[in-house]
């Protein structure tokens, strides 16, 4: 076939999370089984511009399954969201015989990649990100691991917390998305989450709540507080003076995008990965990979990015309840 993928690129791009390394193991492997190139492009779009391709082989990535990280660094790049950029993009892929492409990212990638599809480079997106905000699919690499870090952190905050009788405000990472906040919110029995789609700002029904829970005989309060709510240090401070209950903050920041992929991570990323390098061969362009209702399915880009997704009403709810 004259139009048959020779050569696949592949790239991380955005937040790097656990599972990365995972996917462009299975990328590079799946290829090669089928007979195919593989390039990596470092550093995401920023590095296609720089023309940093390296050929991969199949020992470039031994070793790699259990590393956090991603290998082959990632980057934000402005340039790429301009049409020149887009155009050099799909130039430079040509000139080092790119193909396809496989891009690991979230939803911005995507968009990067839907513009490389409609400038004739054939590419298919896999969900990474700690976030879990991509719509079209019920899990992205990396919230696993991420989660659980932040799980066990939160058990140790919660263990001083309460030797101290206090109450402790720990920041998630989630700047648009609540999931890792609504998650640690159950898993560790949070009395309040503040998620960046749901929190109104009623401070004062925090401060009731603390102080109602006081007298219940209750000896910590954690609230755990998403990035995109933010300013937990001062938030401390107006609850400590408003209740009279010594109140620490803790920002648990980049830890959680670290650290080696759990199982789940391990075994979604590499099908994912092998998923994308099997649609390109396919000659499948501009999909994006998604996993729903137990399997592993894929979306046009187009509109994968124009799904919405929604925080469970029932899992918020069920949250409060449970710390009663
Ligand atoms: P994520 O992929 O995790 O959502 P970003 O939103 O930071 O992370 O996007 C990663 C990169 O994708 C950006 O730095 C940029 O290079 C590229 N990108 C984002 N939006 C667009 C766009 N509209 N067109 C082309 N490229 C884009
Ligand atoms: O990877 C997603 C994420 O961790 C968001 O939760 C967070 O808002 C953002 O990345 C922060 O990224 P950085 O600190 O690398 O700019």
């Amino acid at each position: 076939m004259a139009n048959e993928i020779q050569t696949i690129g592949v790239l991380t791009s955005g937040g790097d999370a656990p599972g990365m390394n995972a996917a462009i193991r299975a990328v590079v492997r799946q290829a090669i089984v089928q007979g195919k190139k593989v390039k990596g492009i470092k550093r995401g779009y920023a590095g296609l511009l720089q023309e940093e391709i390296v050929e991969m082989r199949a020992s470039d990535v031994s070793d790699t399954i259990q590393r956090g990280g991603t290998i082959l660094q990632t980057a934000r790049c402005k340039e790429f969201t301009t049409l020149e950029g887009q155009q050099l993009g799909a130039e430079i892929c040509r000139k080092h015989g790119i193909d396809g492409v496989i891009v690991i990212g979230g939803d911005g990638s995507f968009k990067g990649a839907q513009k490389l599809a409609a400038l004739g480079i054939n590419t298919v997106g896999v969900p990474g990100t700690i976030d879990l905000d991509i719509a079209c699919t019920e899990y992205t690499i990396g919230f696993d691991t991420a989660v659980n870090t932040a799980m066990e952190a939160i058990d140790k905050v919660r263990d001083t917390s309460t030797s101290h009788e206090r109450c402790s405000i720990i920041e998630v990472m989630g700047r648009g998305a609540g999931y890792i906040a609504l998650w640690c919110g159950i898993a560790n029995g949070a009395e309040d989450i503040l998620l960046p789609e749901k929190y109104d700002y009623d401070e004062q029904a925090l401060v009731n709540n603390i102080i109602a829970n006081r007298k219940k005989g209750k000896k910590h309060h954690i609230i755990i507080n998403a990035e995109g709510i933010g300013h937990s240090a001062s938030m401390a401070k107006r609850i400590e003076s408003a209740t009279g209950v010594e109140t620490r903050a803790t920002i648990l920041g980049h830890m959680q995008r670290g650290g080696s992929p759990t199982c789940k991570d391990r075994v979604y990323a590499s099908t994912m990965g092998a998923y994308a390098v099997d649609l390109l061969c396919q000659g499948k362009s501009n999909r994006v990979v998604g996993y729903r209702n137990g399997e592993y399915v894929d979306f046009d880009i187009d509109e994968a990015l124009a799904m919405q997704k929604q925080i469970s009403e029932y899992q918020f709810k069920i949250c409060k309840n449970l710390s009663l």
